[in-house]
C-alpha cells in the first residue's frame, strides 16, 4: 500500500482503490521529471479515467447499501468532478496529446483526489465503520 497514513479511511475496499489510483497518477507525475514521452503516458492515463469511474460508482453502491444520509451529496461531487476531468481528458486528446496537458491532467485529478479522501469519503468512512 502506497498510501499515506493520512489518506487511508480504514474500509478497505475503498483503499485498495484509492491505493491503485495514487499509484497510477504517481507513474505520470515521475514520469513528468523523467522526460518519458507523452505516447507512453496515454495507456497510463486512460487506465485511471476508467478506473475513476469505477472507484466512484463502488464507492456509490457502498453508500446506498449502508443508507448513507449524505449519499447523493456525496454523488453530486463525484458527478461534477467526473464531468471536469472528461473535459480535461478530452482536451489532451484532441491537441494530440503532449506532455503539458497530461500533466496538467494528472495534477487536477491529484490535487481533487486527495482533497475529497480526507473530507468526504473520510467522512463517510466514518459512518460505515459506525454501522
Ligand atoms: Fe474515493
Ligand atoms: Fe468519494
Amino acid at each position: 500500500m502506497e498510501l499515506e497514513q493520512n489518506l487511508i479511511t480504514g474500509v478497505k475496499e475503498i483503499d485498495e482503490q484509492h491505493n491503485e489510483l495514487i499509484k497510477r497518477i504517481n507513474i505520470i507525475t515521475k514520469a513528468g521529471k523523467n522526460g518519458t514521452s507523452a505516447d507512453e503516458l496515454i495507456p497510463t492515463l486512460f487506465f485511471i479515467r476508467k478506473y475513476v469511474s469505477k472507484h466512484f460508482s463502488d464507492e456509490e453502491q457502498l453508500h446506498i447499501s449502508s443508507e448513507y444520509p449524505k449519499a447523493a451529496e456525496h454523488k453530486a461531487m463525484h458527478d461534477s468532478f467526473s464531468k471536469k476531468i472528461n473535459v480535461l481528458f478530452d482536451k489532451c486528446n484532441d491537441s494530440g496529446v503532449n506532455l503539458m496537458t497530461i500533466l496538467e491532467t494528472n495534477k487536477t485529478l491529484y490535487d481533487w483526489l486527495i482533497t475529497h479522501i480526507l473530507k468526504v469519503d473520510m467522512e463517510f468512512a466514518q459512518y460505515y465503520k459506525n454501522k
